[in-house]
């Protein structure tokens, strides 16, 4: 019998709210002994009354539950997004998850927006340092509102942070059973930070002399993900270019609908939401994509240890899109609950 679960959910704002209860009851038809606990921290609760997040929430999340499951956070009515920054970028950088998981996979060929490919020429990871870089929002403005205005915004990259991140993808690989890691940073321009994570590379890389290693510009990077992402195994790269290249990257899996994260600190309570955000245009409207959060739940379930449950979940995502049972955005009829209740009723066939 396993031990029992412990999870934090914050659904968050928009179609965070609609996907995570979902993916919950997905998770939930599983065999395995899953808590479930909700917080309500998001943009209704900031307007209501001004919380955030409580003063002692990220020691507490980190004390008291195995892992997070995370919808969106963003709503028009709180356009500085403080509550976003403070919860989402919070759990982060407070609870220090250094690694951002975004695998890419391309389920079924009708997703791929790329003409003739197939699920194995779309499969690959970013690991996203997730802890530093432009979002530690270091910078300044001088002389604001006048003509001479001048802002900075700084890019911070510690050797700790870039070699560490760096690791961790060389140790996906390994584990994975990947044979490449490629670092995409823009060394040709940005050559302090480049050069820093340049040398790091190559030196981590003496690590694991078995997986291959590569380096190319982020520009480049994107082109080649659209021309021949096959040649794609392992790709890290810094916070910034890291948040780009998955937007880029879940297109390819047919769209923000379908892309999974995680948020890592191996042995520490870690953080898993979709990587989509909470799309207000779209919300409560019933047509939100519920798969992105589906399989980021399967995502969390196999980091607990629960690598059966997971697969489950994930062979019946496959099979409701094979089948088009799913939303709109990816070629299907069923609203947001109706394809989330048929890859339910699969899991607890
Ligand atoms: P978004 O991901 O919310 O939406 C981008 C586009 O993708 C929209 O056309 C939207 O309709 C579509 N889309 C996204 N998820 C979908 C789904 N599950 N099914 C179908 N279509 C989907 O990004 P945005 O519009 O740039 O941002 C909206 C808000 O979300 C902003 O406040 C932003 O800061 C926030 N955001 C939060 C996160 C997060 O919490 N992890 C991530 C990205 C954006
Ligand atoms: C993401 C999002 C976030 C990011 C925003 C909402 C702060 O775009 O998770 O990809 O930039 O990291
Ligand atoms: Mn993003």
């Amino acid at each position: 019998m396993n031990e029992k679960k412990r999870i934090a959910v914050v659904p968050g704002d928009g179609i965070g709210q609609e996907v995570i209860p979902l993916a919950v009851s997905v998770m939930d038809v599983t065999e395995v002994p899953l808590e479930f606990t909700y917080f309500d921290w998001g943009a209704d609760r900031y307007l209501k009354d001004g919380t955030t997040i409580p003063a002692d929430g990220f020691t507490m999340l980190a004390r008291e539950f195995d892992a997070i499951f995370v919808g969106a956070l963003g709503d028009p009515r709180v356009p500085s997004n403080v509550h976003a920054k403070e919860i989402l970028l919070g759990m982060r950088f407070k609870m220090d998850l250094y690694a951002n998981v975004r695998p890419v996979k391309l389920l079924d060929e009708s997703l791929c927006p790329l003409k003739n490919a197939t699920p194995s020429d779309v499969d690959f990871v970013v690991i996203r340092e997730n802890t530093e870089g432009v979002y530690m929002d270091m910078g300044g403005t001088f002389k604001r509102d006048t003509l001479d205005e001048v802002a900075t915004q700084e890019d911070m990259n510690t050797r700790k942070g870039v070699e560490r991140v760096i690791r961790f993808a060389f140790e996906y690989a390994r584990v994975n059973g990947r044979k490449k890691v490629l670092m995409a940073d823009k060394s040709n321009v940005m050559t302090y930070a480049g050069g820093l994570w340049q040398r790091v590379f190559k030196q981590v890389a003496q690590e694991f002399p078995e997986i291959q290693r590569q380096h190319m510009y982020v520009d480049a990077l994107c082109l080649q993900m659209v021309r021949e992402p096959r040649s794609l195994d392992v790709i890290v790269t810094n916070n910034m270019f890291g948040d780009i290249i998955t937007d880029l990257a879940a297109a390819l899996q047919g769209g923000l609908g379908m892309a999974a994260s995680g948020n890592i600190h191996p042995g520490r309570t870690s953080m898993f939401e979709p990587v989509h955000g909470s799309a207000p245009p779209i919300a409560g409207k019933d047509i939100a994509n519920p798969m992105g959060a589906i399989l980021t739940g399967a995502m969390m379930l196999s980091h607990l240890g629960l690598a059966a449950e997971a697969k489950k979940i994930e062979a019946a995502v496959l099979e409701a899109v094979q089948q088009k049972k799913t939303t709109q955005d990816v070629g299907g009829s069923l609203g947001t609950k109706g394809c989330a209740e048929w890859i339910r009723k699969k899991v607890g066939e």
